[in-house]
């Protein structure tokens, strides 16, 4: 897999966030894109994801020579963000059942992936909107995790969590490098951006 940024072009009005970016990203690897509040990082996701579109150049994934249709493509990649909203007045099981049931993937071991992310086998009964931050977070990386997605864009997965937490995020990055995912990670932490395989920086 590999996704290719050709001459990307993006404005908002006459904010220009990207003017002309190569890039290209490829399985087995995971990059972190790094850059001030407000540099383009989030966004450089939601184009790798196909999510918004250039003004000028493309977007392209591909499988080997093939290049992906869209619809395809999304259905290999899941993405974790800030912006992304659980359902409060659901469990943290039925969360993680529906979104993965979105995806047509049955989950098993709900205990098991609730051990994996640092949750409580107890966490899973609670309603969301009872979580903490940092244990909401925990949830969207099981959600992730139970997807098989062979592409993660993840836009500050170490948001809100603890020391144990954010070692929890970067030795998963760095399993699912090993297994040949594509990551791309969006942070503002130095240890998080040191320890990806590569970094892309965005200055404004
Ligand atoms: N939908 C939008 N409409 C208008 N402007 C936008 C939109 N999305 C992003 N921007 C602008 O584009 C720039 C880049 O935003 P982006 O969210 O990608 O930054 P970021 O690097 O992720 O920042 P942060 O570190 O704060 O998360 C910002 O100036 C932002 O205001
Ligand atoms: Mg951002």
């Amino acid at each position: 897999m590999r996704i290719a940024f050709d001459g990307v072009t993006l404005a908002f009005g006459r904010l220009v966030v990207f003017d002309g970016l190569t890039v290209e990203f490829s399985s087995g690897r995971s990059t972190a894109i790094v850059g001030s509040n407000g540099a383009g990082k989030s966004t450089l996701l939601k184009l790798a994801g196909q999510f918004t579109e250039p003004d000028a150049g493309s977007v392209k994934a591909f499988d080997g020579a093939t290049e992906l249709l869209r619809a395809d493509f999304r259905k290999r990649l899941a993405m974790v963000s800030p912006t992304m909203s659980l359902y409060a007045r659901l469990t943290g099981e039925e969360n993680l059942k529906f979104f993965a049931g979105l995806r047509g993937v049955g989950i098993d071991d709900v205990g098991g992936l609730f051990e994996r992310v640092g949750l409580a086998s107890g966490d899973g009964k609670k309603f969301v909107g009872e979580y903490s931050t940092g244990m909401a977070q925990r949830l969207k990386l099981a959600i992730l995790l139970s997807t098989g997605a062979d592409v993660w864009l993840l836009d500050e997965p170490g948001a809100n969590l603890d020391e144990a937490g954010r070692s929890m995020v970067l030795s998963e990055i760095e399993r699912a490098a090993g297994e040949g995912k594509l990551i791309l990670l969006a942070t503002n932490d130095p240890i998080e951006a040191s320890a990806a395989d590569e970094r892309l920086s965005l200055t404004r």
